[in-house]
């Protein structure tokens, strides 16, 4: 019986027989397990130790596949351990990465700063230059995007660039983290390698840190393997909660869009507003093509003060209700001031091609009561000189 994503969400990875018949998978909190004789270590495929397999990681990494429509996928601990080992896994010394100029913080951060270590190179473009790579120099082996992305929710158009690489015989590396496999499948769409945050929308409560990695079987299987060399691979508690937060993210999300839509429009129509970014809105560059490849707009929304520094701060200081706080994808609703939090990484002139300002507040939309979060921004926004 083909399942649709809400039961796939419950059901998929799911394995009553491994944990004593229980509805709800257990936390095997052991690091190893007992081998019965030396005989059996021929072809052992049981688990030995925790780093290499572990029962809970097993069953949710079987529920994320099945979610991404792949056949495999890997559980990591932390959105960054699977930007790195994803991005490292599929790299060598002398190679470079063509990425979109508009990327997470810590992304920007890894790949400027710690991978030319390595020998591997980041060339950063606009993000419509990755939809036509003849130009791209022969060491090119990675194109690398983030749709939506971070802070901006800038769409890059997964079917041109996927199109341009491998016609290049580069591969496609995407961060899936604000749209999640709910509203967005980029490995259908041809991506080769696709990166989670699950810290954000996929584990939804803010009190897990995670990663994934899915994509192509033979590539997830490098990731698998750097990954464990590494060490790497999530904890069976943090992958208790991230299968449980699972559960119920198309209703989180369903839930977060339909008030981020509304949130925007308020927005939109404020008189100390002076720019919404947000895929859904009508006037919105992005809207014609988030279309195409999403199924719905998400729930982050970046926006900036007209009184620039002073009034993104005065808005963030007296929020009441709001957390002031860094991360995104909770059910509590977080705003924060991308350039001294997840952007502090840029410098003026990488923030520039960004398009990232010090006005500039990303409001990531928790399931509260939608009139209570109008409330609370019409309060701070009244006291914004
Ligand atoms: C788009 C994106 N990718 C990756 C990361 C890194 O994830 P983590 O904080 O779980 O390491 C973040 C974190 O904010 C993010 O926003």
């Amino acid at each position: 019986m083909k399942k649709r994503y809400g039961t796939k969400a419950i059901h998929s990875g799911e394995h009553p027989e491994w944990f004593n018949q229980a509805v709800t998978g257990d936390i095997s909190p052991s690091t190893t397990y007992v081998i019965p004789n030396a005989k059996s270590l021929e072809g052992w495929d049981g688990y030995i130790y925790s780093r290499i397999s572990n029962p809970t990681r097993k069953s949710l990494e079987e529920k994320i596949a099945s979610l991404d429509d792949c056949e495999s996928a890997i559980a990591l601990s932390s959105g960054m351990a699977a930007v790195s080992v994803g991005l490292m896994s599929c790299l060598s010394a002398g190679d470079m990465i063509i990425a979109q100029n508009s990327l997470y913080g810590g992304t920007y951060d890894l790949v400027v700063n710690v991978l030319p270590k390595f020998g591997i190179k980041t060339l950063f473009v606009p993000k419509e230059k990755l939809y036509d790579l003849s130009w791209a120099p022969k060491e090119a082996k990675v194109a690398y995007i983030e749709t939506p992305s971070n802070p901006t929710l800038g769409i890059t158009d997964i079917r041109a660039t996927c199109t341009a690489a491998h016609g290049r015989d580069m591969l496609v590396v995407a961060d899936n983290s604000f749209a999640t496999s709910y509203l967005q499948k980029p490995a259908n769409l041809g991506v080769d390698l696709v990166l989670y945050s699950a810290t954000k929308f996929m584990a939804g409560h803010s009190d897990c840190l995670a990663g994934a990695i899915t994509g192509r079987k033979d590539l997830v299987e490098k990731a698998y393997r750097l990954m464990t060399q590494f060490g790497s691979p999530l904890d069976p508690f943090s992958c208790f909660l991230l299968a449980r937060g699972l559960k119920t993210l198309e209703l989180r999300m369903n839930k977060a869009q339909s008030t981020a839509m509304e949130i925007a429009r308020f927005l939109a129509n404020h008189p100390k507003v002076s720019r919404v970014f947000y895929p859904g809105l009508w006037n919105s560059p992005e809207r014609e093509l988030a279309l195409t490849q999403m199924k719905g707009w998400g729930g982050m929304v970046t926006f900036e003060m007209k009184g620039g520094f002073e009034g993104a701060s005065a808005l963030f200081d007296n929020l009441q209700l709001i957390f002031r706080a860094g991360s995104l994808g909770g059910i509590e609703s977080c705003i924060s001031i991308p350039v001294l939090m997840s952007h502090h990484h840029l410098d003026e002139a990488a923030l520039k091609e960004a398009d990232i300002t010090s006005g500039m507040l990303r409001f990531s939309v928790g399931i509260e009561d939608n009139s209570d979060l109008i409330e609370d921004l019409t309060q701070a926004l009244d006291k914004v000189k």
